[in-house]
C-alpha cells in the first residue's frame, strides 16, 4: 500500500495536475483537509504526509495523525503549525522560503502605489464620475514615492526584495530588525534604526517578520501614535503582527494616513470588520504569493520535501527550529 499524502485542496487548485504528476508514483494523494481537531475527515487520519495551507495544526490535531512524518507548509510562514509538538513526535516541518520573496515584494510595492496614487478611488472615479459634467467630487491628489522614507521592519529575504525595489523608485531606506544586516546596509544604502525612530521617520512603513510570540501585536496603539499623520502602513506578513483594533482606531481618527493590508487577524476578513468601510485602506485577500510562477515553485518545493521524507531522507527545507534534525521513524 502506498503512503497517503493529505493535500489542502487550495494547493491542487493552484497547480492543476502537478502533484499527481510528481508524487503519485510513490503515494496516494487525498485532496481534503480539516478546520480544527473536531473536524478531521476519517479518510485523512492515516496520512504520512501533509501539504498544508493555513489550517491550524496544534497538539489536538496531531493526535489524529499517528502515522504522520512530515508537514510541508505551502508557504514560508508556519505560525499555524505547532513546531515543538511536531518535533516531540518526530514529525518534520518544512516550508518554502526564497521562492516567494519576489511575489510578496511586488505586492508590497503595489499596495504602496495603490495608496500613494489613490488607485482604487481613481478607478471608481473613472467608472462613475469622470465624464459627468456636473460632478462635484474632485479626486484628491496623490503623493510621490520618490524622495520618501521607507521603513522596513524585518530585513530578511522579503524585506530585502522590497528595499531593492523601493530604492529603484528613489526612496530612502531605513530598517529595524533583531539582527543587523551589514551587507544589505551597504548594497541598499539602508540605515539601521531602533523601532521608535523607524516609526517616527517613515513615510511608508512595511512589515516583513514572521508571526511569533515576540512579534504578535508588535505594532499597537503606542507604536501607531508615534507615526506621522501622513504615513502609510503596509502589511503583507501576518495580520496579528498589528493590533488590528488599534489600527482601526488609528485609521478612523487619522493618526496615520492609510493602510495597505493583505493579511488580517481573522481570514477571510469578516464583512463586519470596520476595515471594510474605510476609504483610506486598500485591502487584498492574502495574495502575497498568489502568482502562477510563484505558486508553482512553492508546490515544487513541497513536493521535494515530501518525496525526500517518504523515501527515508531528510527534507531539504526544514523550518529553522528543525535545522539539522534527523528523525528515525
Ligand atoms: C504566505 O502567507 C506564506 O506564508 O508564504
Amino acid at each position: 500500500m502506498k503512503p497517503k499524502i493529505m493535500v489542502s485542496p487550495s494547493v491542487r487548485d493552484d497547480n492543476p495536475g502537478l502533484l499527481e504528476e510528481r508524487l503519485s508514483d510513490i503515494a496516494e494523494l487525498v485532496f481534503n483537509t480539516f478546520r480544527g481537531s473536531e473536524d478531521i475527515p476519517s479518510e485523512i487520519k492515516d496520512s504520512e504526509a501533509m501539504i498544508l495551507g493555513l489550517e491550524p495544526v496544534n497538539k489536538d490535531v496531531l493526535r489524529n495523525f499517528p502515522k504522520l512524518k512530515i508537514i510541508a507548509r505551502y508557504g514560508v510562514g508556519y505560525d499555524n503549525v505547532d513546531v515543538s509538538a511536531c518535533t516531540k513526535r518526530g514529525i518534520y516541518v518544512t516550508h518554502t522560503p526564497g521562492v516567494l520573496s519576489h511575489a510578496v515584494a511586488e505586492l508590497t510595492i503595489g499596495l504602496m502605489i495603490c495608496l500613494s496614487r489613490r488607485l482604487v478611488e481613481a478607478d471608481n472615479y473613472v467608472r462613475t464620475m469622470w465624464a459627468n459634467k456636473h460632478k462635484k467630487f474632485k479626486l484628491e491628489m496623490g503623493t510621490d514615492l520618490y524622495g520618501k522614507t521607507l521603513g522596513i521592519i524585518g530585513l530578511g529575504r522579503i524585506g530585502y526584495e522590497v528595499a531593492v525595489r523601493a530604492k529603484a523608485f528613489g526612496m530612502k531606506i531605513i530598517y529595524y530588525d533583531i539582527e543587523r544586516k551589514s551587507e544589505a546596509e551597504k548594497t541598499l544604502e539602508a540605515r539601521y534604526v531602533d523601532l521608535e525612530t523607524l516609526l517616527k521617520e517613515s513615510d511608508f512603513l512595511t512589515i516583513h517578520v514572521p508571526l511569533t510570540s515576540q512579534t504578535r501585536n508588535m505594532i499597537g496603539e503606542k507604536e501607531l501614535r508615534l507615526m506621522k499623520p501622513t504615513a502609510y502602513i503596509i502589511n503583507t506578513s501576518r495580520g496579528a503582527v498589528i493590533d488590528e483594533e488599534a489600527l482601526c482606531r488609528a485609521l478612523k481618527e487619522c493618526w496615520i494616513a492609510g493602510a495597505g493590508l493583505d493579511v488580517f487577524v481573522s481570514e477571510p476578513l469578516p464583512f463586519n470588520s470596520p476595515l471594510i468601510n474605510m476609504r483610506n485602506v486598500v485591502l487584498a485577500p492574502h495574495i502575497g504569493t498568489y502568482t502562477v510562477e510563484t505558486r508553482r515553485k512553492m508546490a515544487l518545493m513541497c513536493i521535494e520535501n515530501v518525496r525526500a521524507v517518504l523515501m527515508g531522507k531528510t527534507p531539504p527545507n526544514p523550518v529553522p527550529e528543525q535545522r539539522g534534525f534527523v528523525f528515525k521513524r
